[in-house]
């Protein structure tokens, strides 16, 4: 149901250049317009399964944000507030204004892909008298020795996540959501993030990081059997209000570029165990090959090292705990030292962060090749329930 479609007539504008002013007139009348691209008519239905913006492609524009429920707001503010949320988006993400008051920031653009996702954290369920519908799977994230981490940009009673194919589009989504807060809920930290633009590449690719690296090739895939049951939360589970959500674990990762820029590109490959110009194994092949962990160079060294990232945060190496990584990149000019702030906004979804981020991140922390490249900086742990049917809004099942 996921599938991305084509809007309807106010998508389509948007692609035309100029269309509806006078001298382009001439071209209306003499056929259609020619458009620029198909990138602002595509549009992700907001109702379904799953929430969108999970399994969908990772647009070039995120902004993240999360927001506490004001003082003295309750169980029932937050059931309307999600009410009026779920409404708002799943207008947006068809590409139609946000009702009354519009501030016109999207207008002319088709819905370029927007996805709006809603996750509710741990601080929530106790502001909402909640506490006993809790998932044990919301308990608070380890402390990981080399944490450090902003308590100020980290967790928040509510999160949302917000994707597009355009900064206005993205903007205008979350500032309408801002606004549609009211009085229920203030924001509490807010972070944007980038990847690359569709159709900057000749054909479709894994995207790069912000250390040249193709980030994503060992990602579960939808077609695999073991995929559903890797991100989204079974039927079966204790608390069937999560049945078909996932958790999200954001973490803002800074990357040390300085340092990391001083290596040779060939020590920068084996921090990763993968070549930076095509993703591949260094033990050969393209970027789907599989590597091979236990091929030796001549000098009797494993030519994926001990410490590759990519060797030990393979599930085969983690009892087959796996996630669904969907970063932005992120800059945010120089930080206070002087150097680059800039790095991953890594958001990874998993059916349950005790079978995914958590015991990968153990292992990474006693010190992969890359940690010593990187900063986690902020982080966030969220219950993202399951998509809203219609005329349902998201978390529905919990709140009612
Ligand atoms: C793989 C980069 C943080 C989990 C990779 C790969 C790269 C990479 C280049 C190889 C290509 C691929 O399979 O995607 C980075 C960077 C990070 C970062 C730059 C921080 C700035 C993390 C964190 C985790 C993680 C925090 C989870 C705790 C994984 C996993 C794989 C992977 C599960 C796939 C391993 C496989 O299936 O072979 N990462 N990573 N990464 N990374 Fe990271």
């Amino acid at each position: 149901r996921r599938l991305l479609g084509t809007a309807g007539a106010a998508g389509a504008a948007g692609l035309v250049l100029g269309a509806g002013g006078g001298a382009l007139g001439h071209a209306a009348a003499a056929g259609s317009p020619t458009a620029l691209s198909t990138v602002g008519s595509t549009s992700v239905a907001f109702h379904g399964e799953h929430q969108a913006g999970i399994t969908d492609r990772q647009q070039s524009h995120g902004r993240l944000a999360a927001f506490d429920l004001a003082p003295g707001a309750g169980r029932r503010e937050a059931a309307a507030l999600m009410r009026r949320w779920s409404a708002l988006a799943a207008e947006l993400m068809a590409g139609r204004p946000a009702g009354d008051g519009d501030t016109g920031v999207a207008l002319d653009a088709g819905p370029c892909s927007l996805t709006v996702t809603f996750g509710f954290g741990r601080s929530f369920f106790d502001r909402t008298g909640l506490t006993a519908a809790r998932p044990e799977q919301l308990d608070p994230l380890p402390v990981f020795s080399a944490d450090r981490i902003d308590p100020k940009r980290s967790e928040g009673d509510l999160w949302v996540q917000i994707g597009a194919d355009d900064a206005l589009v993205a903007f205008h989504a979350l500032h309408a959501i801002r606004r549609a807060a009211g009085q229920a809920a203030g924001p509490r930290w807010e972070m944007g993030g980038f990847n690359r633009s569709p159709g900057a590449t000749g054909q479709p690719m894994t995207a790069r990081n912000l250390m040249g690296q193709i980030d994503g090739t060992g990602n579960p895939k939808p077609s695999e059997p073991d995929f559903r049951q890797r991100v989204f939360v079974p039927r079966d589970t204790e608390h069937a209000w999560m049945a078909g959500g996932s958790y999200a674990v954001v973490r803002r990762i800074r990357m040390l570029l300085d340092d990391w820029e001083r290596l040779a590109p060939d020590a920068q490959e084996k921090v990763i165990g993968r070549r930076k110009s095509d993703g591949a194994p260094l033990t050969g092949g393209t970027e789907t090959t599989e590597p091979d962990l236990e091929a030796v160079g001549p000098d009797g060294s494993l030519v994926i090292p001990a410490n590759a990232h990519a060797r030990i945060s393979a599930p085969e190496q983690n009892g087959g705990a796996a996630m669904l990584r969907r970063p932005f990149s992120y800059h945010d000019g120089p930080g206070e030292d002087g150097a680059p702030d800039a790095g991953l906004l890594f958001v990874c979804w998993q059916a349950d962060p005790l079978r995914g981020f958590v015991p990968v991140q153990r292992k990474l922390d006693r010190g992969d090749a890359l940690s010593a490249f990187i900063r986690h900086e902020a982080s966030g742990l969220f219950a993202v329930p399951p998509g809203a049917a219609e005329g349902e809004y998201v978390g529905q099942r919990l709140l009612e």
